[in-house]
C-alpha cells in the first residue's frame, strides 16, 4: 500500500467532510481520540453564547428560561440514540467512574443473597478499584472476584449478583461479545454491567436489542465532549423502578425544591442524579453529540475497521524485524477503534513519535495504543503514523535521554 492509495481512499470516504468539523491542525496525525477527542468547531461559540449570555445575562433564571436543569435528561435521551437505548433510560452524569459505583451500588441491593461482583482482571482498574471500593464497604458480606479473561464464563453462577466488563479492552481494543455474556449472566439471575467508554462513537451498541441490563460511558474519548465531560448512565427499563441511586442527593429527588426532609426519588432515570450538573462541560458534550446524531454509525465502523487493517498491513509490511507486535486482534470484527503496538521501549518510542507529530499514548507496560476515531482520522493519516513509526525505529530516535523519564499523563 503506497501513500497515493490512501489519498485516494481519503478522496472517497463518505466520512471525509467531518473531519473540517474539527479543529486539527492540518500537520498533526492526531491518534488518541480514545482518549481525549478533539474540539468541535461548534463548541466555541456554543460555550461562548453560554458563558456570556446564558450565565452572564440570564444569570440564575437560564436554569429555566436556557433549559439547563433539563441538560441531563435531554442529552441522555440523544446519547441513547447512539447506543440502542431508548428515551428516559440514559442520563448524564459524574464521570463514569462515580456513575459505575452508583449502579453497582444499586444492582447489589436489588440482589439480595448473592455476595459477588465478578469482572476481568484485564478490565480497567478503575472499574476495579471502584468495584472493591464498595465491596469494602459492605462489612464483609460481599466481594469482588477478579478472573483472567478466559475464566469468565465459568466464573458466572448463582452467587454473583453482578458481572462487571467493559465491552471493548482498553488496552488491546478486544471486543466482548456483550449479547452472548448478558444471557449468560441472566440464565444465572447475574446482572450484567457494562462500560461502554471505547464503545460509543466507536463500534456498535444496542443496548435494548441485546437486552442489557445496565451500562455507563465516558463522554470525552470518541464522543469528543471535551476534557473531563460528563459521563452517562443507563438503566434497562426491567430496572428502572428497582434501582435506586447510593448517592441520594436533591438534584435525584422527585421533587427538589419542595426541600423535603425525607428523600423521594424521583421517577426512572433521574433518580441516578446526584448533585447539580456542570453546565458548562455538559453543554460541550451536547453540542458533540448533536454532532454525533448526525453521522452513519455503520460507516463509521466500516471505516474504523478499514483504518485498524491498514495500519496492522502497513505494520507487517514495513515494520518486520523491528521489534513490534500487534497486540489488537488482527480480525477487525474482534477489535475496537484502535490498534495496540508492543514494543520493549513503548514509551519513549510514543515520546518520539509525539515530537514527530504522531500522537497516540503509552499503557504500561509495553503497550502503543493508536486511536481511529473515523470521524476525522483519515487513511493518509495511518500511512503517515506508521512511516514515522518507523523510521523513529530505525533511527533509534527514541533513545534520546529525556524520553527515559515518565510525564505523570501518558
Ligand atoms: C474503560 C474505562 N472506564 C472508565 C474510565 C474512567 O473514566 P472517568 O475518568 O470518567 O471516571 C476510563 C478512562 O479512561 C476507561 O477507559
Amino acid at each position: 500500500v503506497d501513500r497515493e492509495t490512501c489519498a485516494g481512499l481519503d478522496r472517497q470516504d463518505p466520512l471525509g467532510g467531518f473531519r473540517s468539523e474539527f479543529t486539527l491542525p492540518e500537520d498533526l496525525v492526531y491518534l488518541d481520540g480514545n482518549s481525549l477527542g478533539p474540539l468541535p468547531k461548534a463548541t466555541l461559540p456554543r460555550l461562548t453564547e453560554l458563558i456570556s449570555h446564558e450565565w452572564g445575562e440570564g444569570l440564575i433564571r437560564s436554569w429555566n428560561a436556557a433549559h439547563w436543569i433539563e441538560a441531563p435528561q435531554r442529552i441522555g435521551d440523544k446519547i441513547a440514540k447512539l447506543i440502542g437505548a431508548g428515551p428516559g433510560q440514559v442520563i448524564v452524569a459524574d464521570s463514569t467512574s462515580v456513575s459505575l459505583f452508583k449502579l453497582l451500588a444499586g444492582a447489589l441491593r436489588i440482589q439480595p443473597g448473592r455476595h459477588f461482583i465478578l469482572t476481568e482482571s484485564e478490565n480497567f482498574p478503575s472499574d476495579i478499584y471502584i468495584a472493591r471500593g464498595l465491596t469494602q464497604m459492605t462489612d464483609g458480606t460481599h466481594a469482588l472476584r477478579v478472573v483472567p479473561r478466559a475464566e469468565l464464563e465459568a466464573a458466572i453462577d448463582g452467587s454473583v449478583a453482578v458481572l462487571l466488563l467493559t465491552h471493548v479492552d482498553y488496552a488491546t481494543g478486544e471486543i466482548h461479545d456483550m449479547r452472548r455474556l448478558s444471557d449468560l449472566a441472566r440464565r444465572h439471575g447475574t446482572l450484567a454491567l457494562w462500560d461502554l467508554s471505547h464503545s460509543a462513537g466507536a463500534v456498535p451498541v444496542a443496548l435494548n436489542a441485546d437486552d442489557v441490563d445496565l451500562a455507563v460511558g465516558c463522554g470525552y474519548k470518541y464522543l469528543n465532549g471535551g476534557p473531563g465531560a460528563p459521563a452517562y448512565l443507563y438503566i434497562s427499563r426491567a430496572l428502572q423502578s428497582a434501582m435506586q441511586s447510593p448517592l441520594s442527593g436533591w438534584m435525584g429527588h422527585a421533587d427538589p425544591f419542595a426541600f423535603d426532609r425525607e428523600y423521594a426519588p424521583a421517577e426512572g432515570i433521574r433518580a441516578q442524579l446526584t448533585g447539580t450538573p456542570p453546565i458548562l462541560s455538559v453543554a460541550a458534550l451536547e453540542v458533540a453529540v448533536d454532532l454525533w446524531l448526525r453521522v452513519d454509525q455503520a460507516e463509521v465502523r466500516r471505516k474504523s475497521v478499514a483504518l485498524g487493517d491498514l495500519f496492522i498491513r502497513l505494520v507487517d509490511d514495513t515494520c518486520a524485524g523491528l521489534g513490534l507486535t500487534v497486540a489488537s486482534p488482527r480480525d477487525g470484527r474482534l477489535r475496537g477503534s484502535q490498534v495496540s503496538i508492543r514494543h520493549g521501549q513503548a514509551y519513549r518510542v510514543m515520546r518520539a513519535l509525539i515530537d514527530r507529530g504522531v500522537i497516540g499514548d503509552f499503557r504500561t507496560p509495553d503497550l502503543m495504543r493508536f486511536g481511529l476515531a473515523a470521524l476525522y482520522t483519515r487513511y493518509t493519516d495511518i500511512y503517515d503514523a506508521v512511516d514515522a513509526l518507523r523510521d523513529v525505529l530505525i533511527q533509534s530516535a527514541w533513545q534520546r535521554p529525556e524520553y527515559a523519564s515518565r510525564m505523570t499523563v501518558t
